[in-house]
């Protein structure tokens, strides 16, 4: 009967796999915050791609690990950066199988570890990153990605990525706006995931985890700029804020169940304090009934397969 009258479903289709691609990696690189997840190499991130997309999941957002860094994220625009050349591989691999999608932004590739370039006084210089974000997503978009995820919460950065991707005849390509995107502490792992060099924190440009009200705006100002979906991030401690979006925000809503919160379950669960796959499969449904359309998870391959008929 529970089920007859369930009132909240979790389909893999639902499900985004976020991936990362070392440029350096000879092997997967274990990523010791995050048990499970790997800085993958060229050949493992196209096997656990296919592998993801067997399972049923609805798409894989892929970041790169560069193997330099540098002023102003060059491997980022270079078409034989790491990043750019994935994308080209699984491309090949996976064809229209499943969204691919990319991390549109530079903090990954920069020395300094921001988001954007940076201004004489070191601060980030906001109009100046969004000419080079127009360049990733058009190296992004020729290297075959269906869907660009601008994650930096640069001003206008939606709709200077969609004037360049339209002017550039990719008007096919879409963009999944990281729209509402906290100064979260939950991003701990993730700085270990891309090798950040981050010093300091990214205030001047992401949201206060106070503010629920300045997400919906974020949200109206990225779909007014050309947003095909938007995002909450992070979705566990915002299920309010993915809430509120999903019942204001007239194009698709994801949630992101980022490192942090993976690492939290799965430090718990590897000392025997929870259970594993009830907790992951109780955290999905919730962002779900919290009313997230899709959900990027770094469980979505396994909780796929549970979830399979
Ligand atoms: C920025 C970006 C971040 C994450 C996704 N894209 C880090 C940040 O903004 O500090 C975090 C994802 C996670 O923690 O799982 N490119």
């Amino acid at each position: 009967m529970r089920r007859l009258v369930s009132e909240t479903t979790v389909r893999p289709r639902q499900l985004i796999l976020p991936m990362f691609v070392a440029e350096s990696a000879d092997s997967p690189r274990p990523i010791s915050s995050m048990p499970g997840v790997v800085q993958h190499t060229r050949d493992s991130l196209r096997e656990a791609a296919v592998e993801a997309v067997e399972a049923g999941v609805g798409g894989l957002m892929i970041f790169g690990v560069p193997g330099t860094h540098d002023a102003t994220g060059s491997g980022a625009v270079d078409e034989q950066g790491i990043l750019n050349v994935a994308l080209r591989d699984l491309r090949a691999e996976l064809g229209d199988d499943t969204v691919l999608m990319a991390d549109t932004c530079l903090d990954e590739f920069t020395d300094h570890g921001h988001c954007g370039v940076l201004d004489a006084q070191g601060r980030v210089d906001n109009d100046a990153t969004l000419q080079r974000y127009a360049e990733m997503a058009l190296a992004q978009a020729e290297a075959g990605a269906h869907l660009l995820g601008p994650s930096g919460m640069m001003d206008g950065q939606v709709g200077v990525i969609r004037r360049a991707l339209d002017d550039a005849d990719f008007a096919d390509i879409g963009i999944f706006a990281y729209s509402a995107k906290y100064a979260s502490a939950f991003y701990g792992p993730f700085r270990e995931a891309v090798d950040s060099q981050l010093k300091g924190d990214r205030k001047t440009y992401q949201q206060d985890p106070g503010n629920a009200r300045e997400a919906l705006r974020e949200i109206e100002l990225d779909v007014a700029e050309g947003a095909d979906m938007v995002m909450v991030k992070p979705a566990l401690a915002y299920l309010d804020v993915v809430r509120a979006a999903a019942e204001t925000s007239p194009v698709p809503v994801g949630a992101y169940n980022i490192s942090g919160e993976y690492a939290m379950v799965e430090a718990a669960a590897a000392k025997g304090w929870l259970d594993r796959e009830r907790t992951v499969l109780e955290v999905l449904t919730s962002i779900r009934r919290a009313g997230a359309d899709m959900i990027l998870t770094y469980w979505a391959a396994e909780a796929a397969r549970w979830l399979a008929d």
